[in-house]
């Protein structure tokens, strides 16, 4: 998906996010769970003040376990529920639902208090675009569940999804522009293949991606593509050229080819579970 944000584009995200806040009681956030800080939106927590917070670490398939924990732990921290996942397997969804019911006690509680019974908890999903909103929701919602339609009350043209007898999704996401005026962010939105509009060329983004693996991860390159040393990025991406035979006509070695093999291998998660933030970072 491409998406180019323009100060229009967010106003009208914005305004849209404030009304669909007044009609739910939580807020389920996705995050890239390689890049936790990168792909979130820090406007959403003043969107959704007095809101309960969950957040998701999506993709977490692709994140390197460890880290993934790490960034659960810093989250909740911070106060809020915190669910990793692979929003493209059903499997997760149990586990979430009681989370929610978890995350909403205090406003059942007070419905109870109030006499009022058995009202579904209220949700919404947002994250930045390609984080996996739309998967989520498929994967979440099911095709056997009913839309429920316009209530009375409610604004018009909404549409909920009623997960189970406690939980109402509004179907349609909440979308979050990316903190793009950060060079560091939109590094990492185009390493994941978030922006297709690539602030830097491919053959740029690999060796970028190089020397964090060789700062993070090292030894992962040496293993997966044989180099006889970890030197500087341009000279691994070079070994990796030979060990895959990257060539172009005249015997020449093809660089763009191996750059473009690496970040595939790499966003597909063939090189291994690999996250490119840590929390400690980001204290
Ligand atoms: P969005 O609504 O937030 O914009 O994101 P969307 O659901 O369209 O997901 C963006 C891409 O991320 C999709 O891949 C989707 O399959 C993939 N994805 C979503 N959740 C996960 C996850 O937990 N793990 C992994 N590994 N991938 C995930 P795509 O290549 O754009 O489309 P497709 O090839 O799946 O059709």
């Amino acid at each position: 998906m491409h998406f180019q944000w323009y100060p229009g584009h967010m106003t009208k995200a914005k305004r849209q996010m404030q009304e669909d806040m007044k009609l739910i009681d939580l807020v389920i956030e996705l995050v890239d769970a390689r890049i936790p800080f990168s792909s979130r939106n820090p406007d959403i927590d003043e969107l959704g003040r007095q809101k309960a917070r969950l957040i998701l670490m999506n993709k977490a398939d692709l994140a390197a376990e460890e880290q993934t924990r790490k960034w659960t732990e810093f989250f909740q921290s911070q106060g809020y529920f915190v669910v990793k996942l692979d929003a493209r397997a059903r499997g997760g969804m149990k586990k979430i639902s009681d989370v929610i019911m978890e995350a909403c006690q205090e406003k059942i509680e007070r419905d109870r208090k109030r006499g009022i019974k058995n009202r579904p908890v209220r949700a919404m999903v947002v994250g930045i675009p390609n984080v996996g909103k739309s998967t989520f929701i498929n994967t979440y919602a099911g095709k056997a569940c009913a839309k429920t339609g316009n209530k009375p009350g409610v604004t018009k043209g909404k549409q909920w999804i009623k997960l189970n007898k406690n939980v109402e999704l509004l179907d349609t996401p909440g979308i979050l522009w990316p903190k793009f005026e950060d060079q560091q962010v939109g590094l990492y939105l185009a390493l994941v293949g978030s922006i297709k509009d690539e602030i830097l060329n491919v053959d740029e983004l690999s060796l970028e991606l190089i020397q964090i693996l060789k700062e993070n991860y090292p030894g992962i390159l040496t293993e997966r593509y044989e180099l006889p040393n970890e030197g500087a990025p341009a000279e691994i991406l070079k070994q990796i050229a030979e060990n895959r035979k990257c060539v172009k006509k005249g015997n020449e070695l093809d660089y763009s080819k191996a750059a473009a093999l690496l970040m595939d291998e790499f966003r597909s998660g063939r090189l291994g579970k690999i996250t490119l933030e840590f929390p400690k970072e980001q204290e």
